[in-house]
């Protein structure tokens, strides 16, 4: 098969697609797994019961699951649905949106394929415009998502020791420099990988540098409020005409709906839309249908604010109990401050091996985690901290979590205690 630029680079076996196809390989078998990878949200059960009881209502209701798989959906997505969103962002926060500002998508990853290569890539002058990560590391999904390598620019992090054990990264606007090829900035609020939520001074100095260069600033608000509502900290919500604001169904518990947002000024929005049109014609709509009467009636927020964000933040203590429980002062080791998301980060400073080496260690003990180098793109610069994280995913089962780092621990110690 002969294949197009486009062909190569989306066929490409590209380091993330080792790991993923690794990590499929490593919990088939048998034996018990310490699943701390991935990103899948977890199964809460008073989330799932309202999903079957939304399942139910749209069974018995005249017309409502024939109108929900037998009809194709705007491109730009339910009308009923963005009708009640842009009322929730509205009455929420006081944006001044619409349903005109908002577009749907066949998931956030969708959503940022269209926009990345929409916006970066060479222009009708022949520029190679790219997107700026002001704060890396950064999301692994948005690596391989432009047509070509150079799209992207990256900003290592600023690193604040808060304390012995914790850190957190901030932007380093000392070297964040805008030159003329940049398309748009790009940041996750809360942070995947790490569970950082860039403060709102920093938000506001990016979208200050985005505006004064006539760029977009992206925020992507998959983990954010009002819904998942995944954030453990006093974080000001932020949208303007110049703010592309993604968020995405997948963290309220449904991820396989395929729901992604994009809340934006109409002529973004009517970009997305033709875009949509033509790489999907229309998107599916079940997650939609399944949370429209719940934006309505404010049960959606009640749900981020009563149970799924005390899920997750009991969740995340419980990890970094484990975490601080289970080292001892024999590893260097420093976890990221958990501010959101489902993600710890652990730092391993003065491991005598990379993260990548203590990935297979882990791996050959049923351990399952994702080395730290993946989502540090974008910049060619020779950081070796690229080298010294880790991701744990701490959403699934407390037993599991707890023996995950154990054994991370252990082999931590080992690494050290062997010089190797
Ligand atoms: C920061 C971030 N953005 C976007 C996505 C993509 O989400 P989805 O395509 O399921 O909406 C994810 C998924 O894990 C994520 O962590």
């Amino acid at each position: 098969m002969k294949l197009s630029n486009f062909g190569r680079k989306f066929t490409a076996k590209t380091g993330i697609l080792q790991l993923m196809d690794d990590l499929g390989h490593a919990m088939s078998g048998s034996e018990k797994k310490y699943m701390l990878g991935g990103g899948n949200p977890a199964h809460i059960p008073a989330v799932n019961e309202v999903w079957r009881r939304r399942m139910g209502e749209i069974m018995e209701s005249d017309g409502a699951l024939e109108s929900m798989l037998a009809n194709y959906d705007p491109p730009r997505g339910n009308t009923a649905f963005m009708r009640s969103l842009a009322g929730l962002l509205r009455s929420e926060f006081g944006w001044p949106i619409t349903e005109r500002n908002i577009a749907i998508t066949n998931g956030s990853q969708t959503s940022f394929f269209i926009l990345f290569n929409m916006l970066a890539g060479p222009d009708e002058h022949g520029m190679q415009r790219k997107i700026l990560f002001p704060l890396t590391p950064e999301y692994i999904g948005y690596a391989d998502q432009s047509q070509r390598l150079d799209d992207y620019r990256a900003v290592p992090a600023d690193i604040e020791l808060i304390d012995e054990h914790t850190f957190k990264y901030h932007v380093d606007f000392a070297h964040l420099k805008v030159h003329d090829d940049v398309a748009a900035i790009c940041v996750s609020r809360p942070t995947n990988p790490t569970g950082n939520v860039v403060t709102d001074e920093e938000v506001a100095r990016l979208d200050a540098i985005a505006r004064d260069n006539g760029i977009p600033l992206i925020i992507d608000n998959a983990y954010g409020v009002p819904f998942p509502g995944m954030i453990f900290e006093d974080a000001t919500p932020i949208w303007n005409e110049n703010i592309i604001l993604t968020m995405s169904l997948s963290k309220i518990g449904l991820p396989s709906t395929r729901t992604g947002i994009v809340i934006a000024n109409e002529s973004v929005i009517e970009a997305v839309s033709s875009c949509n049109a033509i790489v999907s014609l229309s998107n599916g709509s079940i997650g939609q249908h399944l949370v429209t009467p719940l934006l309505e009636s404010g049960d959606l927020l009640r749900l981020a604010d009563e149970t799924i964000r005390p899920f997750y933040l009991e969740k995340s203590k419980h990890a970094l109990d484990c975490i601080h429980g289970a080292f001892d002062d024999s590893v260097d080791y420093a976890v990221h401050k958990s501010e959101g998301s489902l993600f710890l980060w652990l730092w391993f400073r003065n491991l005598p091996i990379t993260t990548m080496e203590l990935y297979e260690r882990l791996k050959a003990r049923n351990t399952i985690v994702v080395p730290g180098r993946y989502f540090f793109f974008g910049f060619a610069g020779d950081w070796a901290h690229r080298n010294e994280c880790i991701r744990l995913n701490y959403a699934m089962a407390d037993e599991d979590v707890e023996t995950g780092i154990r054994i991370i621990a252990e082999e931590a110690r080992k690494a050290v205690e062997a010089g190797g």
